[in-house]
This record gives C-alpha cells, structure tokens and sequence, in this order.
C-alpha cells in the first residue's frame, strides 16, 4: 500500500484531537473583515440573501464547496500543458484515462458542470408519469427530473432527518421503502434509481457499502438502472474507509472501484470532486452511454470538451487522481468533525455525526422562537453575516417551494450550512468561525424572522429578496459593538 493511501493521522503530545494541514500554502488570497455596521449594510443590500452579497463583503466565503476549492500544485502545472483543440484534444484523452484508472470506467460523456449531467440523464430516461427513487434530491437534480415529467420518491432511513444522531451512515437509501415504492408503481415506471453520494441536504452523509451493495441486488433483481451521484465521493469513499468494519486497511481505489462496480452509471459535478469545474457522465455499459452521446454536442459542446475548457479538463484529470490520496480526501471531513463537535460540546445544535461538505447548524432549534413561516435558517444566514461576515448558505423552506395553493412547503428541516471548500481554511478560521456561532447563539433571543420582498417561481432561494421583520438586524448589531467594542 502506497504511503498516501494508509489511514494515518498525526496524535499530538497533548492528546488533543486537532485536524491538522497536510500541505503548505504556497498562494494566497487577501480576505476583507468589514466592519459590523457595513456588515449589516451589505446584508440588507443583498435582500438577506447570502447569495446577492459581494464576495469583497464576505469575511470566509462558507456558501458552497462548489468550485471553490484550492487546487493542488500539479492541477495548476498540468493547466499550462493543455492541448487546445476543439476535437480530439490530447488534454481530453488523458481525462478519459484518469477516469478508467480512477473510477474504473470505461466510457466517459464530459459536460459543463453536474446538473448539465443531471439534465441529460433526466431527458434520456425519465418520461412522464416515471418514477426516480433516490436517497434524497438535490434542488438542481429534482427540478431536472420533474421538467422530465418524472416525479422524485426520497426514501430515506429513519435516521437521515434526527438531527442529533450517531448513526455512521445516515445517507442510506431505506430498503423496505425501496421494495414497497418498486411494488406500488411497477419496475417499469421506475426509470432508474438514483444513489448520492455524501448526501448533500442532509448534511453531507454518506451511504454505507453494504447498502450499496444491497440497493445494487434489488435494481438487479427487478431490471431497474442504477445511478449514482458521485460528486461528493470523495468524502463518501473517506467514511466508508474510516467508519465501515472491514475496509479500513483496504486502498481507496479499490473501494472505489468496488463502489462504481454496483452501478450501471454515474455523474459527477467536478466543482466538487475533482477541485475544478465541469463534470461528466460514466458507465461501463456501451449502450447506456450510445442513448446520451448525441445530447452532448447539442447541449454541452463536442464530446471532447463538453463545455469545459482544455485547462480544467487537464487540473480535472489530475484532481481525480487525488481522490486516491488519503491526505487530500480526509482534510475537510476532519476540519469539519473538529467544528461539529465544538459547538456540539457548547450545545449548540449541529448535525451530528459530522459529514463531508459542511457543518450544517440546525437553525428550528438555534431560533425556536421563531415559526418555520418566518424562515429560522434564512434569519440566521443573515444574523451569522452581520455578527462575523461569514457566508453561509441557508438550506430550509426558503430553498424549498410553494403548493399549487401558494403555500410555503416546509423544509423537513430548517438548516443553515457552513461549507468547507477543499483545503482552504485554517484552524484559526475555523476557531474564529466557532467563536461567533457562539456569541451569535448566547445572544439568539435578539434575532427575527424574514418575510419577502421580491419572490421569484423557481429555484427562488437563488436571487429572491427578503428584509427582517422588525428591527433586530439593528439591535444585533448594537449588542455585537457593546460586547466586542471597536473590533471588527
Ligand atoms: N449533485 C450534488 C450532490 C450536488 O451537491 C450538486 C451541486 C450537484 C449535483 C449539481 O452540480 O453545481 O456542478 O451543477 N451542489 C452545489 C452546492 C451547487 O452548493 O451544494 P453543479
């Protein structure tokens, strides 16, 4: 087993259990910390919308981890070799290598970024009145599915929503509902069953092996496809490494390679798992990948580049190759388990245990003076900018949608996320980041509720505007100067 692939961690002296760089900064970006009372100015300009603010605004950009990432050293190097051609580029064949070594793939469709995937998939395979089981949506993957006239069915454990849980694999797809949903509408009507990686919306969860493996048998037995979402492998594949009995000594690629092989194709978004952008579909089946090819052209560009530029295609085929370094893929879960468990040790409600992607506060409990209608995890989107200029990216009923009555369907839960882009924060970041969740959450009884001011139909939590009922954003604001004087 190769040096980088082993599961080590540095122990120090003090017995402390403190996540620590395994890489050097060599490049740096100067960060702006406005001061509180041009804070709360940004915020209300941007409609309490994290997304409408000016990253010059934003103190540690916690929004996404989605293209956002450091790049390693090579990824950079290989971008200067890049082989600018529109077909046949000699920078695309080296793509298309990594992903039959990495993923053990054989033939690849390359698109602009994941949902550009998730719109192709969607197009070829879900008809009206189809059905796309999965573990849970994505926004961006269920509203592709339903433009297809396909309806989405989560079937998640019971586990998947508790908040405060210990269970390692809270991303698991439920198999009895699995079977139940497979009877009810028909093998046929199911156009394929669709497996994410690192859960997103619940926190950055994974999927167990044995679940796999066990969804792979019922898809299997029934003729159904199975799809797997991989943008979020790296950490899924970290927590299979780490948490799951009898994989700890075994080297990533094979589980990697064990993971891809339960399923008959998958798509990744590289804004994520490869530390580029772009993305791209795999399979091993010719004919699976013969039903998408012609769509590629028409909507990404030739199936050479797919809507990627040359130079990301190179850093992609290099940052794929780092998902097998145990070193790359274990710094954010480690940066984001020290968080978790921080404010976890303070009581202050996290979800629990910590993922990959984030550290996602729980914001029905954080504000529980607050009614869902009054949006508790945009309230504290806005409340966290105007206390530290950390951007984060509220994922409750706001990023949810109306019924055909116009009423706001509640989130499953009100969740305000901390991204952890790949290698980009320090420890002392992160402290400070701790630092004022507390402050904010000793002082939570001064933050309301949103209403909105400018509500788009779809997708709104992107560019929608709201403002605070009543006056709490100013008297935040006072409180923040009377405890932490002139500082910023
Ligand atoms: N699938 C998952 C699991 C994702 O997290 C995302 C994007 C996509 C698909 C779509 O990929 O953005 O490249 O088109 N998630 C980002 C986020 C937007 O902030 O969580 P994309």
């Amino acid at each position: 087993m190769s040096n980088v692939e082993q599961l080590k961690t540095v122990k120090f002296y003090s017995g402390e259990e403190t996540p620590l760089e395994m890489h050097k900064v060599r490049v740096v970006q100067k960060l702006n910390l406005l001061p509180v009372e041009e804070r709360k100015k940004a915020i209300f300009e941007a409609g309490f919308n994290t997304f409408l603010l000016q990253n010059q605004d934003v103190f540690l950009d916690m929004l996404t981890d989605s293209g956002t990432n450091a790049m390693s050293d090579n990824q950079i190097a290989a971008m200067s070799v890049a082989d600018d051609s529109y077909a046949g580029s000699a920078s695309y064949t080296k793509l298309e290598k990594a992903v039959s070594e990495v993923f053990n793939q054989k033939y690849f469709l390359p698109v602009h970024q994941g949902r550009a995937a998730e719109h192709i998939i969607s197009q070829v395979f879900v008809k009206k009145g189809m059905v796309v089981p999965m573990n849970y949506h994505f926004t961006t993957t269920m509203a592709h599915i339903q433009l297809a006239g396909g309806t989405v069915a989560e079937i998640f454990t019971d586990e998947a929503l508790k908040i405060k849980s210990d269970f390692p694999f809270k991303g698991n797809m439920d198999i009895d509902k699995l079977n139940n949903i497979i009877d009810e509408w028909g093998a046929d009507k199911v156009a394929y069953i669709r497996l994410e990686a690192g859960t997103n919306l619940i926190g950055g969860q994974p999927f167990s092996m044995q679940n796999l493996r066990e969804v792979s048998a019922i898809a299997k037995k029934h003729g159904i496809k199975l799809l797997m979402d991989t943008s979020l492998i790296n950490e899924n594949l970290y927590f299979i490494k780490t948490r799951e009995e009898g994989y700890k000594d075994k080297p990533l690629k094979e589980i990697l390679h064990e993971m891809l092989s339960y399923t008959d194709f998958s798509y990744f978004s590289g804004r994520k798992v490869s530390c580029t952008r772009g993305g791209g579909i795999c399979t091993n089946i010719h004919e699976i990948y013969m039903q998408m090819r012609d769509l590629v052209p028409l909507f990404e560009g030739f199936l050479t580049y797919g809507g990627m530029s040359v130079r990301e295609i190179e850093a992609m085929a290099v940052g794929l190759y780092e998902t097998l370094d145990f070193n790359v893929i274990s710094h954010s879960p480690s940066f984001i388990k020290y968080l978790v468990e921080a404010l976890d040790k303070k009581g202050i409600p996290v979800i629990t245990p910590a993922g990959g992607l984030g550290c996602h506060l729980d914001a029905g409990q954080f504000l529980s003076h607050l009614p869902q209608e009054q949006y508790p995890a945009g309230a504290l989107a806005g409340a966290l900018f105007i206390a530290s200029g950390i951007r984060g990216m509220e994922r409750g009923t706001i990023s949810s949608i109306r019924d055909e009555n116009g009423k706001d369907i509640p989130a499953d839960v009100e969740l305000l996320r901390l991204a952890f882009p790949r290698r980009v924060f320090t420890l002392s970041q992160i402290k400070y980041v701790e630092d004022r969740v507390q402050w904010l959450y000793d002082n939570r009884h001064l933050v309301g509720g949103l209403e909105w001011v400018e509500e788009p139909p779809v997708l709104r939590f992107f560019v929608g505007k709201l403002r605070p009922i009543g006056d709490w954003a100013e008297k935040l604001q006072a409180k923040f100067r009377e405890d932490f004087g002139d500082s910023l």
